[in-house]
Parts: C-alpha cells; sequence; structure tokens
C-alpha cells in the first residue's frame, strides 16, 4: 500500500473544519487591520532564498532541476517570495503596503510531532514604514492573532542591536556561530566556541544579556547602541497598546535578513516544538534588485497552532438528514434545495435505502430528519424530527428551515 511522503499529512474533514476555522480568525484579524491577502508560486529560483535566508534554511530545502535547467527550491518560507513580488508588481505602490498570506512551505527536516516537511503558515508583511509604530503594529498585531485563535502563548520581543554591540569584534560567520548556541540557550557550546575564538571574556556579557528582562540592564550590559529611542517608543507603543511580552535580548532568530526588533511566540503546553510564531524587522528588497525598504513581519506556524488548540472541534455546524419514501424523492429534492438555498447543510440519502435505514443513518450522522413520505407530498408539509431529543412535528417548509436554523445559533 503507498503511503504519503514523510512528515506529510493528510487532513481528514473534521479535521479540515476546525483549520478552515482558525484560518477564518485569523483572516479576520489580518482584514479589521487592513493587511490584503497575496499569494506567491509554491517554487521560486533557488537564488531567491540561497541570498539571504541563512544557513541553515538552506540545508533544509528542498531543491530541483527543471526541464530547462534551471536551479528551484519549494519555498522554505514566504517572505522573501513576497519582498520579490513587490519589486517585480508594487515597487511603485503608495507606502506602507500591508500585506498578508497563508500559504504552505517546505522544509526537509526531521519530522515529529509540531515538525512537518509541508507546514503552512499565517503570515503579515509591513513594506516600507521605517518607524517604531511600523514595528509595534506589526508586534500588536501578532499578538491579537495569537489571541483570536485561542491558544495559550508567551511573547518574547527583543533587538539585535544589543547583540550585535557585544559581538561587532567578531567575523560574521563567527557571529553566526555564537547567535546559534544563543538561540538554543547552549551557554556550554557558547563558552566553547569563544574561547576556541580567543574571546572567552564575552560569554558572561552574553549570558547576562540574554537573561536580563528589562531595557535598563541591557543598555548596562550591551552599551549605547543606535537605535534606542526606537526600540523604547517601540516598547512603549506595546505597553499603551496593552500587549503582553516579555523582553528578551537572547533572540537570535534562525533566518539570516533581520535588522532589528525580533520577536517569538512559544505555546505553553507544547514540547519541543513550541514555537508558534517569529518575525522581525527586515531588509531584503535591495538584495533582489529593488530600493533599500525597510518591512517588518511575522509568521505563525498554522499547525502547531492547531497542535495546540489539541482535538477539540472548533467547527459546530447543523446538519439535516432528508430521508424520503420513493414518491416523495421529488418533494425532497425540492425541501433539500430550499434547506440549502437558506444556508442550512442539506444531505441526501443515495444508497436507494428504505426509509427505516435512512433514519438510521441519519440519527448517526444528522442532527434532524427531515422526513417526506406520500402524507408528506399530499400536504406540502414536511415531518421534522430532532434527533437528539426524539421530537417529531409536521411543519410546513419555511417553519421547518427555520427551526433547523435557529438550532445552529441556540
Ligand atoms: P520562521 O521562524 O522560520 O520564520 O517560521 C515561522 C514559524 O513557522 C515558526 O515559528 C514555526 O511555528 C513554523 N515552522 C517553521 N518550521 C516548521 C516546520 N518544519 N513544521 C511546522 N511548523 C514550522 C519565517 O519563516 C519568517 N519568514 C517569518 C517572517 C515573516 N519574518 C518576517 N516576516
Amino acid at each position: 500500500m503507498l503511503q504519503k511522503p514523510r512528515g506529510t499529512r493528510d487532513f481528514l474533514p473534521d479535521e479540515m473544519e476546525s483549520r478552515r476555522t482558525v484560518e477564518g480568525r485569523l483572516r479576520d484579524v489580518g482584514r479589521r487591520w487592513g493587511y490584503r491577502e497575496v499569494c506567491t508560486p509554491e517554487f521560486e529560483d533557488l537564488e531567491l532564498f540561497t541570498m539571504r535566508s541563512g544557513e541553515g534554511i538552506i540545508e533544509e530545502m528542498y531543491v530541483f532541476e527543471d526541464k530547462g535547467g534551471r536551479r528551484m527550491a519549494l519555498r522554505p518560507e514566504i517572505t522573501a517570495a513576497v519582498i520579490r513580488m513587490y519589486i517585480n508588481e508594487a515597487k511603485v505602490a503608495p507606502k506602507p503596503l500591508r500585506w498578508c498570506y497563508f500559504a504552505d512551505c517546505f522544509r526537509y527536516e526531521r519530522p515529529q510531532k509540531g515538525r512537518y516537511r509541508q507546514f503552512w503558515q499565517f503570515g503579515v508583511e509591513l513594506i516600507g514604514a521605517d518607524t517604531a509604530m511600523a514595528d509595534a503594529e506589526v508586534i500588536m498585531l501578532a499578538s491579537e492573532m495569537l489571541d483570536a485563535t485561542g491558544v495559550s502563548y508567551e511573547l518574547n520581543v527583543g533587538h539585535l542591536a544589543l547583540m550585535k554591540n557585544l559581538l561587532c569584534e567578531l567575523e560574521p560567520s563567527a557571529q553566526r556561530r555564537v547567535r546559534a548556541h544563543l538561540d538554543k540557550k547552549d551557554f556550554g557550546g557558547l563558552e566553547e566556541t569563544l574561547a576556541a575564538m580567543g574571546k572567552p571574556d564575552l560569554a558572561d556579557s552574553l549570558v547576562s544579556l540574554v537573561e536580563c528582562r528589562t531595557l535598563a540592564e541591557a543598555f548596562a550590559i550591551a552599551g549605547e547602541v543606535p537605535g534606542r529611542v526606537r526600540i523604547e517608543q517601540t516598547l512603549a507603543a506595546l505597553d499603551a497598546y496593552g500587549v503582553k511580552y516579555s523582553l528578551n535580548f537572547g533572540i537570535a532568530r534562525g533566518l539570516d535578513y533581520y535588522t532589528g526588533m525580533v520577536f517569538e511566540g512559544f505555546a505553553s503546553n507544547l514540547g519541543a516544538e513550541n514555537q508558534i510564531l517569529g518575525g522581525g524587522t527586515y531588509r531584503l528588497a535591495h538584495l533582489f534588485g529593488g530600493d533599500d525598504v525597510a518591512s517588518c513581519g511575522f509568521a505563525i506556524g498554522f499547525d502547531r497552532v492547531m497542535v495546540s488548540l489539541g482535538d477539540a472541534r472548533t467547527h459546530q455546524e447543523t446538519i439535516a438528514g432528508i430521508v424520503c419514501t420513493e414518491e416523495g424523492r421529488i418533494r425532497a429534492l425540492e425541501v433539500a434545495r430550499a434547506f440549502r438555498s437558506a444556508g442550512i447543510r442539506a444531505e441526501m440519502d443515495l444508497m436507494d435505502r428504505g426509509l427505516g435505514a435512512q433514519l438510521a443513518h441519519a440519527s448517526r450522522s444528522s442532527d434532524f430528519a427531515v422526513i417526506i413520505g406520500r402524507r408528506e407530498v399530499e400536504s406540502g408539509a414536511v415531518t421534522l424530527k430532532n434527533l437528539k431529543t426524539g421530537e417529531q412535528n409536521t411543519l410546513d417548509l419555511p417553519a421547518a428551515i427555520a427551526e433547523v436554523g435557529a438550532h445552529g445559533t441556540r
């Protein structure tokens, strides 16, 4: 028997309905903040991602050569593609651009719960605004979106300038190695690496920076940084809006394009793969042939949010099972159409079952049975049976539709 590829999943209808419900909540928040949906190709020229997305991601990419000999990659993330699209299609549009997306990404990782080779991100990119308010808006939106999903989470906010200040004497590749240790909170490895680089004293400052939780302490450890006022203004806006977050200047982020504010969300009830959101300010446009445009964005790991929410069905829909005898079939078609026109899910028997077997099936799959036999055909009424309570009444069609419709809103 053929199986699905490793690290991918099939989604049955119950799960898809829950996913669509949560997706709808995210879309709704995005819409209310003015973020409009965009869509980019599933695959791009490999170069788009090798330019700046960081070594980690490059190792994890699905790369292939197409029939024209071009090196392509399935997108491991969407930000680079959105900025490429911005340069191709919308460079001259009035700024800022507020865009969002919901799309699948592909990373060749070792699969485990919450870590897949195909996974979905709900993300936003704010392009062309280079202010404290822009940074703050994106973080506020991140927290409102996570709130809307119903997950319980913690949000950490940091800024790369402080760590960069401490690491400024190291080569870029050495900085990357140090940041990777800090990202994983691997302090033992950090000390070893810095000792080997002849900078053992840096370890203490870096560990204090990672562990400090106030801005004043962070500046005392890392020294003055040029963007201090903007950092203070961003945090003041977050406080004014009531965003719940912790400061964490150890956030290093796995992708290489971030330039300033960085933030990450963690689900409280997940194990190793508990990061459900990541983002920050970045500059990519100039690499792809555009102007040097400041951007800020984040992506929510949609599948991890769904794992965190658990099996609780987020979707409940009232179902009318249309049950009919042979002479009731034509009338049943009209009745089914009337229910569907009223927005109610109505299902007819397709198995040539008798009335009793249809009712037995409806009692397993539906909330109501709408019964149409000879009597109903003659009178124009329907018999409505509530399959949960057993209560049964003969009603005219509009009254039956009203009763089933009211059930869903109770
Ligand atoms: P990222 O942190 O690499 O950032 O991915 C965002 C989120 O995608 C992660 O926090 C995680 O929840 C989820 N994720 C990543 N890999 C997997 C996986 N293998 N399986 C399931 N979920 C996964 C970005 O991709 C940036 N483009 C975010 C961004 C947007 N920055 C600025 N704008």
